[in-house]
């Protein structure tokens, strides 16, 4: 009997070693042979953990599975959901980037080349390094990690540049509030995030790269070295990648945990051993980045799409999405919601379907408030604008970001006011203090809503004055983004400001 039990950090956290544990046990009092897998996750996390067994129509699923209830996964029961690529949350996603996530063992060579794995480095290798450029570039693939910046570009701009070394680094620093797919893939799939750094590597001229990995995903740290392992003995990594002569290598390197050290020069800082301080640009990282030379930063996301991209074709890719915003982005679903987790979607979706729909809704059953959308720099959203489709232009258009696609929602109860003060104290606490507008302005903007709270109206011009100031002088996004959290809050919510006022009266 096979069995797959993820060992994803959430599915970890709500019990799946204990269920594994249990599985075992119960085998043996019955006398039946298991082989456990331990899968990555399928994303739908109020089902972990998520028992899988396999079955000549599929594979059945059990969850959220229990120790005390495994006899279930032998006997049938009510946790069974019926076979899982059946299921609604399954069905309707365009699974690309996470297409073997949860579905094979992600330490195993072989099951990441049954289901597709090496092929869009066998392609890429076929081509000509002009030929690749372009093939990133006709995928429309833009920046996962939350600026959009478009990834052929990058690269072209990095393969153009003459240097004696190159470097490809990955930014695995997740910092965005409810965010969870970098952490998800790198435990579920790192081959395809190792395979994409060789492709990236192998397109630039980079022969070094470097996951820069957050300390408080310490599964993934150790998923990802394992993985590293794997790549090497199958020659994937090494002084000859597959075979061709081209040099690529990598390794992983723990970050200490700052918000501020996934804003890629601060990282490449830390990434040299320095205090994890914002750079001024220019110079560009494609031009001097780790250790003054061209180096691609890009997310694990995006990286972890390139092998996909080469296997279907740039074109098959960029079918998907609306406008500027091509292909498929794993959307985070987190927050006061009744189901949480991974979806991932061709871009166009409205928020409406993604909360009322797919998320069913605010886990308390109260109705949703707001949804923040972009982690801790993105805007609000309010009910009213839940029809705009998720793509980087359409959210910049209403005052938001979609970041790295994380959506947090809140219901009716939540206190606006708060929130907004919360997003001017987050800055304070993760500023890295090179510039006054930041360092400054989110500890006299936290002041200022204090001041609203205590119903002093003629502080709201003032907090709109101090945004316009940190918009437009602060040297990097985390001061430059904190007014989105704030005046959205103000604008769409106007009246959680007004009633310490009114309360006063
Ligand atoms: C304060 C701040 C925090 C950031 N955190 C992350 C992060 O955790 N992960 C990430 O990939 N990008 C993060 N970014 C964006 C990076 O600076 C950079 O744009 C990104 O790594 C480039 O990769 P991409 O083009 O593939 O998105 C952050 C930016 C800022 C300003
Ligand atoms: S905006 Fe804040 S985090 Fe960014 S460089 Fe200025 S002080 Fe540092």
């Amino acid at each position: 009997m096979k069995v797959y039990v993820p060992l994803d950090a959430a599915a970890r956290a709500l019990g799946a070693d204990e269920v594994v544990a249990a599985l075992q046990a119960e085998a043996m009092r019955r006398g039946v042979a298991l082989d456990v897998v331990r899968n990555g996750s399928r994303g739908m996390v109020w089902l972990e953990p998520l028992v899988e067994v396999e079955t000549p129509a599929g594979r059945m699923g059990f969850g959220p599975m229990e120790a005390a209830s495994v006899a279930q996964v032998f006997d049938g029961g009510s946790l069974a959901i019926g076979l899982v690529e059946d299921l609604p949350w399954m069905k309707a996603q365009t699974r690309l980037t996470f297409a073997r996530c949860g579905v094979i063992d992600p330490l195993s060579v072989e099951d990441y080349r049954a289901h597709g794995g090496f092929a869009g480095l066998a392609r890429a290798l076929a081509m000509r390094v002009e030929e690749r450029l372009d093939e990133v570039t006709a995928s429309g693939l833009r920046g996962r990690g939350g600026a959009g910046f478009p990834t052929g570009i990058k690269w072209r701009t990095v393969a153009g540049a003459v240097a004696d070394r190159k470097y490809i680094v990955c930014n695995a620093d997740e910092g965005d509030s409810g965010t969870f797919a970098d952490r998800m893939i790198m435990e579920g799939d790192p081959l395809s995030l190792i395979e994409g750094m060789v492709i990236a590597g192998i397109t630039v001229g980079a022969t070094h790269g470097f996951v820069y990995l957050r300390s408080e995903y310490p599964d993934a740290i150790a998923v990802m070295n394992l993985a590293v392992l794997a790549a090497r003995a199958a020659g994937m990594l090494g002084a000859s990648v597959m075979g061709s002569g081209i040099a690529f290598d990598m390794e992983i390197r723990v970050g200490a945990g700052a918000y501020v050290c996934g804003e890629e020069t601060s990282l490449l800082n830390s990434l040299e051993g320095k205090r994890g301080v914002v750079r001024a640009k220019p110079p560009l990282p494609a031009l001097e980045g780790f250790m003054s030379k061209p180096t691609v930063v890009n997310n694990v996301i995006s990286l972890a799409t390139i092998p996909v991209i080469f296997e279907r074709g740039a074109a098959a890719y960029a079918a998907h999405g609306i406008g500027r915003s091509r292909g498929t982005i794993p959307l985070q679903i987190a927050g006061n919601v009744a189901r949480g987790g991974l979806f991932e979607a061709a871009f166009g979706m409205s928020l409406g379907e993604i909360v009322d729909d797919l998320a069913g809704g605010t886990a308390t059953g109260r109705p949703v408030k707001a949804v923040q959308v972009g982690g801790p720099l993105g805007a609000y959203f309010p009910r009213m604008l839940f029809d705009v489709p998720f793509g980087y232009e359409e959210y910049a258009g209403q005052g938001g970001l979609i970041g790295h696609a994380g959506i947090v929602v809140f219901d009716e109860s939540a206190d606006m006011l708060a929130q907004a003060r919360f997003a001017m104290e987050f800055c304070a606490i993760e500023s890295c203090g090179k510039c006054t507008p930041c360092r400054i302005g989110a500890v006299r903007g936290a002041e200022t809503i204090d001041r609203i709270a205590r119903g002093d109206a003629s502080a709201i011009p003032l907090l709109h004055d101090l945004c316009d100031t940190m918009k437009a002088g602060s040297l990097c996004a985390l001061g430059g983004f904190t007014p989105y959290p704030v005046l959205s809050a103000l604008t769409h919510f106007p009246d959680d400001f007004a009633r310490v006022k009114e309360a006063a009266e």
